[in-house]
């Protein structure tokens, strides 16, 4: 099964892409946790990364597609996987479509979390991220068990550079300018599911299984 997940920052891609590639048995592949684990690194591109997402600016194209590309064509991924995150922007888009057209595959489903911007601007200061393993909770709605420490790997949760308030604001008018349109590529492709993301958490979780399952 291969799905994109859809929504703006903090509709909760995250924490659906982590159950849902655990109960269907795919990788959870997200551009932002890769980035993420690129600039704890490091690496050259995470260099390149922090840059734009501190700001809530978009990572380019040209460092994003190929990435991806390799990504879903490593082994764990040929039974499927859920893209958390990728594509953002309509190249992104065609440039999927394009390598998924080459070996004769198609995405199943774009599944787009809907939650309006205000919704989002309460959630974001309450997020804590793993930076181990991308694990997501949230101080009132998801909190880990331990204060400040990750459920699964252990390790110490933080506030992400690009919560506060401000860039919270930013990121969202880079959704509806670059990411939005997409709703509408997927649509015109006849594989767009939406769900309503201001339930809780497991409501939202049921919703897309009967989407899967359906
Ligand atoms: P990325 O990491 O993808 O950030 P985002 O899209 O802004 O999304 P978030 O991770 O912030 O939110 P989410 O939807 O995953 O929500 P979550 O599940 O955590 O990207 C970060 C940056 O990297 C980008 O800004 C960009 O610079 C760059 N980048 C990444 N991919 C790129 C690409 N393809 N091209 C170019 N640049 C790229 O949930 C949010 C919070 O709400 C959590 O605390 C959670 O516990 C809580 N929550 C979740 N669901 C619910 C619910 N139903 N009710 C109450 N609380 C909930
Ligand atoms: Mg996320």
């Amino acid at each position: 099964m291969k799905i994109v997940m859809l929504g703006g920052p903090g509709a909760g891609k995250g924490t659906q892409a982590k159950q849902i590639a655990a109960k269907f048995n795919i990788p959870h592949i997200s551009t932002g946790d890769i980035f993420r684990a690129n600039i704890k690194n490091g690496t050259e591109l995470g260099k390149k990364a922090k840059g734009y997402m501190d700001q809530g600016l978009l990572v380019p194209d040209e460092l994003t597609c190929d990435l991806v590309v390799d990504r879903i064509a490593q082994d764990d991924a040929k039974d499927g996987y859920v893209l958390d995150g990728f594509p953002r922007t309509i190249p992104q888009a065609e440039a999927l479509t394009k390598a998924l057209n080459a070996r004769g595959e198609a995405l199943d489903y774009a599944i787009d979390i809907e939650v309006p911007d205000e919704n989002i601007v309460k959630r974001m200061g309450g997020r804590r991220a793993c930076l181990g393993c991308g694990a997501t909770y949230h101080l009132m709605f998801n909190p880990p068990k331990k204060d400040g420490i990750c459920d699964v790997c252990g390790k110490e949760l933080i506030l992400r550079d690009d919560d506060k308030p401000e860039t919270v604001q930013k990121r969202l008018n880079v959704y509806h300018d670059q990411t939005q349109p997409l709703i509408q590529y997927y649509s015109e492709a006849g594989i767009l599911k939406e769900v309503d993301g201001t339930k809780d958490i497991n409501e939202v979780f049921d919703a897309i299984v009967l989407i899967l399952e359906g």
